[in-house]
């Protein structure tokens, strides 16, 4: 029987069709399967024959390397190394993303009547989002087969961190945005780490469907989503969220949904974890959309999830501004096998929850607060019950969209007074 090696990168892998189901070796350049066109996710055989002792003896490794400074051991990404491809050392390209605070939650809270809400904070990556994780694992990949060029389409976060990645790994970027609605901290970010940008006049499925075009002729190694070894890093938030939480699951994990990646990244995670007999039950992975950008919601609720309804998205969470998202059928399976739900939440709704979040000192972007939107729906609708766990991830920093939080707080912002102690006490005592 072949075993998982305890000091060195783990089991191989095979990439799998989440369609038809056939298996290969290697991926051609826009990761679909050969046979179907459908996407791949990747499996490891091996693990299907790890003892329950080696999966024991794993969660004392990946704890005691978290002392470690080695740049593999200090990634909450490579960490977890057992879990992910194998790449050489030398090729694996890292910021010591991943090890993200989880926060208590105490007025949203107490609000809602929850006892236990926690928000794993994915916004403390190394670029401001859970992208980096994501790209950490791809990027990798992609230096161990040789690539000196990456590219993207990207609604913000995803441009930024590759620009950040393939600027460590001294790689060119491309990256391609729709033009006109890209947070500006996110636009700025690319172009400061050195991507190279364009500005399309499309949204972001149609930078996707240019960039198909443009990486089968232009030799770029694709870091979209549909590229399976990105859900790989992103799974890695399922065991460190299980670390944090001394491995008792919680009832209920809300992400936010765009093109659908994440969610599926992070149902992997726990589904890997199950099934190396580390956690006993799966908690239920819940999907929240914006309602201008609610594809999967639609489709859940119109036909269970057998065909994608796709719409033309128009949100102020632009993050999640994705009507025809690539990952829809594994976000599915997802929602399917643990037993979650798909919601979306309007406008008004997502300002409201963040503005409710930052009120508690914690920040993030729109997209971000959409799941504390969605939690309230949940529990109103009787689906969250007031007894249960329930954790939210938030994908992004507070400071990638400063022009939402201006617009928002207007009001706020008082009109500019002497610099005279008299006329501040005069203003204070009017508001306080
Ligand atoms: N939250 C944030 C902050 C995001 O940037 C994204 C996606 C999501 C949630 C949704 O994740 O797409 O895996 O369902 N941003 C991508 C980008 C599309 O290009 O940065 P998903």
């Amino acid at each position: 029987m072949k075993t998982i090696s305890t000091n060195s990168p783990a089991a191989t892998h095979v990439l799998r069709c989440v369609g038809c189901g056939a298996v290969q070796h290697h991926a051609d350049r826009m990761f679909r399967c050969g046979k179907c066109s459908e996407l791949l996710e990747v499996i490891y055989p091996d693990l299907a024959n790890a003892s329950h002792g080696l999966a024991l003896r794993l969660k004392e490794i990946w704890k005691e390397r978290r002392g470690s400074s080695f740049p593999e051991n200090a990634s909450g990404v490579w960490r977890f190394r057992e879990l992910l491809p194998q790449v050489e050392r030398s090729n694996i390209v890292t910021m010591c993303e991943g090890n993200t605070p989880l926060l208590q939650l105490g007025n949203s809270a107490r609000a809602l009547r929850l006892p236990h809400l926690l928000a794993k904070h994915q916004g403390m990556n190394p670029t401001g989002s859970f992208k980096d994780t994501g790209i950490s694992a791809a990027i990798s990949v992609a230096k161990a087969e040789g690539f000196s060029c990456v590219c993207c389409a990207s609604t913000g976060n995803t441009s930024a961190s590759v620009a950040a990645y393939a600027a460590r790994a001294g790689m060119k970027s491309i990256v391609l945005l729709p033009a006109g609605h890209v947070a500006s901290g996110k636009l700025a970010q690319a172009l400061e780490y050195g991507a190279h940008v364009l500005q399309l006049r499309t949204d972001f499925d149609g930078c996707l469907n240019v960039l198909h075009e443009v990486v089968q002729k232009f030799p770029a190694y694709l870091l979209n989503s549909l590229n399976p070894y990105r859900l790989e890093g992103q799974k890695t938030v399922a065991f460190e969220l299980m670390e944090q939480l001394d491995w008792i699951v919680p009832d209920h994990v809300i992400v936010p949904g765009g093109n659908l990646a994440n969610g599926s990244a992070l149902g992997k995670g726990f589904l890997e974890l199950r099934d190396l007999g580390l956690i006993k039950n799966l908690p239920k992975i819940s999907i929240i959309q914006a309602a201008g950008a609610n594809p999967l919601a639609r489709t859940m609720r119109e036909n269970q999830g057998r065909e994608l309804v796709r719409v033309n998205a128009e949100t102020r969470a632009t993050a999640i501004r994705i009507g025809n998202p690539a990952s829809w059928r594994k976000a599915v399976a997802v929602l399917q096998s643990t037993g979650g739900v798909c919601e979306d939440v309007s406008e008004e709704e997502i300002a409201l929850a963040k503005s409710k979040l930052g009120a508690e000192g914690i920040g993030c972007e729109p997209a971000s607060a959409a799941t504390l939107a969605g939690l309230k729906k949940l529990v109103h609708s009787g689906f969250v019950k007031a007894t249960e766990t329930v954790v939210l991830v938030l994908t992004g920093h507070m400071l990638k969209d400063v022009d939402y939080m201006l617009q928002a707080q207007a009001g706020q912002i008082s009109s500019p007074i002497d610099a005279d102690s008299a006329a501040v006490i005069k203003r204070l005592e009017k508001i306080l």
